[in-house]
């Protein structure tokens, strides 16, 4: 734009104007004082190469602009004055040949006889041959921007002392023409500057922001039309827009009032809050204000830009809220994958993320301590790359499974123990929107361990149950040995009770006697029942020995009104187990739930087949015998004691073996009994029992 300016600044002068103001005051008296009575100017014109009247005085400027020379005519006594800068002397210029017929004819008409052609030229030389004219005579520059000739005449005729006495005024001519140039360059320079200012009004009214003058007391000095909207209004205007504007002005001196105009360089970075006077929304100025001075007064004033950075700001405050969300959500974010990580580092078992090239993407520590070994020692490297070798070629092994969730074993070593690790891998792969695999998690589980403690408890068991077993053996064997002897005392009292039956004095001792070897005989053969040969074991269907306990017993508890509900999984497999001791077993508990129900009740029995849940039979198949009633239940202090001999709330009556035994058995098989009861509800027993059989049976087989 500043281009545009320059351009229009240095554009050619404006056509030479009209010397007549001039020259006029200047004729009149030169021609009072030298008595001449009519006179008519030529001009040199450019386009034509001719000298043009122009006009006359005592010569009508019809007459006066019929007169035309070219300057080629370079004989013609009047271009021969503007061509020499002297005036000359033409005695009749109507009879002179040198000057051409039309031109004579209009001279006559003019009545301009006798006549001196003085020449007219503005100031400036230039040299010759720079800037030759078209149709320019050669050797005759036209030189300035004015140039002429007056020719002036006598009635009475004209003399060389004419001639002489008009150099001078050939001179003063040349002064005023000179002057007259500054008027007109004067005139020129404003008129350039209406330009300017056309400009100028299209630069600040062509800007997208208000942009407005403010002088040392806030007041508007100039403000272009968008500044105009904001705070001009007039009468015609609206209530509203007028209080709108007058909103503006009052806030916008207000504001102005409170900055700091002084700082010489513009400043950024102000913000004003105006009304739209047409709409009546709020918005948002920021404001550019640079100080101004206008030097031809004297005046400061400040020079204010204002920017609408409604929208931005809004914008910027989504912006800021939406970064504000993320922010948070980020934090979220992190605060989830802090958790994750601490767990990981935390979980003891190795977890290893790959990528579909089995490139390691990440692992917690547990696995670090395998892959990537803490001591740098050639050796723990080269456990932990041989571990590395080992789970890509097996992961590359489980890739062929199709199944989504993976599992297998891999033999490791500790890097830093050397300890062989027996792993269980589970991996699963992670899948893009797409389908598309793009990661394998593995997590590992050291079983080597499990199955260590499991094999430490199976010895255990195993040692608990020759130590049972030595017990029973001993037992039994004492047992049998009491049992004949008992059985002689018991011919002889039976004897002796069939002689004394009717001594009603000796009976009673009799009876006592016959009650408690009744009583040790059936401790013996609890005993005995105990210690049966292992021999006896076989695959033994527990259904049918149920059906059989319970038919054994129904005739007894019928009578007590006690009756039997069994539930028996038809899939039970058959274990391996002594038939003769699980059924001393189940008459026991049936005997039991029957003398808890002295007013009737059920008595339910269960079985189901299943994988143990119990720690001691964790894995291997196994199955589970119930047996519910519904009767008086044992008290929780009593719960602890109801596995050991000869404990029994049952005085006279009980032995208090009966549960002791079954235990015994049960434990000999392998198995585990639990009890579970709730006092004026009823109790469970629940026996466990090894498919295979006891441990030892089950690791011979
Ligand atoms: N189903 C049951 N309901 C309530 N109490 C029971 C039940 N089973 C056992 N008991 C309690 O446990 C005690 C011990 O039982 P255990 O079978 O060992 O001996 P007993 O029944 O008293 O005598 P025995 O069985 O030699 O006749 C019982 O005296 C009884 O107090
Ligand atoms: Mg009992």
């Amino acid at each position: 734009m500043a281009d545009v300016l320059e351009r229009q600044k240095r554009r050619p002068a404006a056509p030479p104007r009209d010397p007549r103001e001039t020259l006029e005051p200047l004729l009149d008296e030169l021609m009072r004082t030298l008595r001449f009575e009519r006179a008519v100017v030529l001009l040199y014109d450019d386009e034509r190469a001719a000298l043009a009247g122009s006009f006359g005085t005592g010569v009508s400027d019809a007459i006066a602009r019929e007169l035309l020379i070219p300057l080629a005519l370079v004989d013609d006594p009047i271009v021969a004055s503007l061509r020499g800068g002297v005036p000359q002397l033409i005695r009749d210029a109507t009879l002179d040949e040198r000057i051409s017929a039309p031109v004579r004819e209009t001279l006559t008409k003019a009545k301009l006889g006798p006549i001196v052609a003085a020449p007219l030229r503005s100031t400036t030389e230039r040299p010759a041959g720079q800037d030759g004219k078209r149709g320019a005579a050669p050797g005759w520059e036209h030189r300035g921007e004015w140039a002429g000739v007056v020719l002036l005449s006598r009635a009475s005729g004209v003399t060389q002392s004419d001639v002489d006495a008009l150099v001078p005024f050939a001179r003063q001519a040349e002064e005023a023409i000179t002057l007259q140039r500054d008027v007109d360059l004067l005139r020129d320079t404003s008129e350039a500057f209406a330009i300017e200012k056309e400009w100028l009004w299209w630069m600040v009214n062509g800007v997208g922001d208000a942009v407005l003058v403010t002088d040392s007391n806030n007041d508007m000095v100039l403000q272009n039309r968008r500044a105009e909207l904001l705070f001009r209004a007039s009468d015609e205007d609206s209530a509203g827009k007028r209080r709108a504007v007058w909103m503006n002005n009052f806030l916008f001196t207000a504001a102005l009032s409170t900055w700091n105009l002084e700082r010489t360089v513009a400043t950024t970075g102000r913000e004003v809050t105006l009304v739209d006077p047409i709409e009546g929304d709020e918005l948002i100025y920021e404001v550019i204000t640079t100080p101004a001075t206008n030097y031809r007064v004297g005046m400061r004033g400040t020079v204010s830009v204002l920017k609408n950075v409604t929208d931005i700001r809004h914008i910027g405050e989504e912006l800021a809220r939406g970064r504000e969300r993320l922010q948070s959500a980020e934090e979220e974010i992190r605060i989830e994958r802090d958790r994750l990580d601490l767990v990981l580092r935390n979980v003891p078992n190795p977890i290893i993320v790959v990528d579909n090239d089995n490139h390691i993407l990440s692992m917690n520590p547990a696995a670090d301590r395998l892959f990537k070994p803490a001591s740098a020692t050639s050796r723990a490297s080269h456990t932990a790359l041989a571990n590395d070798a080992r789970f890509t070629s097996f992961l590359a092994g489980l890739r062929l499974d199709p199944a989504l969730s993976k599992r297998g074993e891999i033999a490791l070593t500790d890097p830093r123990t050397d300890d062989r690790l027996e792993m269980e891998v589970s991996a699963t792969e992670i899948r893009d929107s797409r389908g598309a695999v793009i990661a394998i998690v593995s997590v590992m589980q050291d079983i080597g361990r499990l199955r260590e403690l499991e094999r430490r408890r199976l010895e255990q068991v195993l040692f608990d149950s020759e130590k049972l077993a030595a017990t029973g053996r001993l037992a039994a064997s004492i047992a049998h040995e009491i049992n004949n002897p008992l059985e002689a005392v018991q011919n002889a009292l039976y004897l002796l009770q069939k002689e004394f039956g009717g001594d009603a004095a000796k009976r009673p001792y009799l009876d006592i006697a016959a009650r408690e070897t009744q009583r040790m005989s059936r401790i013996l053969r609890q005993m005995l029942g105990f210690y049966r040969q292992q021999e006896a074991m076989g695959a033994t269907d527990l259904n049918a020995l149920v059906e059989e306990a319970g038919g054994l017993v129904a005739k007894r508890l019928r009578e007590r009104s006690v009756q039997i509900a069994n539930q028996l999984d038809p899939g039970l497999p058959r274990i391996r187990a002594s038939a003769d001791q699980l059924k001393q077993v189940l008459l026991n508990l049936l005997l039991n739930a029957a003398d808890s129900m002295p007013r009737g009740g059920t008595i339910t029995v269960a079985t189901q087949a299943g994988a143990g849940a119990e720690t001691e039979l964790f894995g291997r198949d196994a199955v589970q015998i119930q047996v519910r009633d519904t009767g008086d239940g044992i008290p929780d202090e009593l719960l602890g004691q109801i596995f050991e001999p000869f404990f029994s709330t049952k005085p006279g009556k009980g032995t208090g073996l009966g549960l002791w035994v079954s235990q015994g058995i049960v434990q000999s098989h392998g198995g585990t009994m639990r009890v579970r009861s709730r006092v004026g509800r009823g109790t469970t027993f629940m026996i466990t029992l090894p498919v295979q059989g006891p441990p030892s049976d089950a690791r011979a087989a």
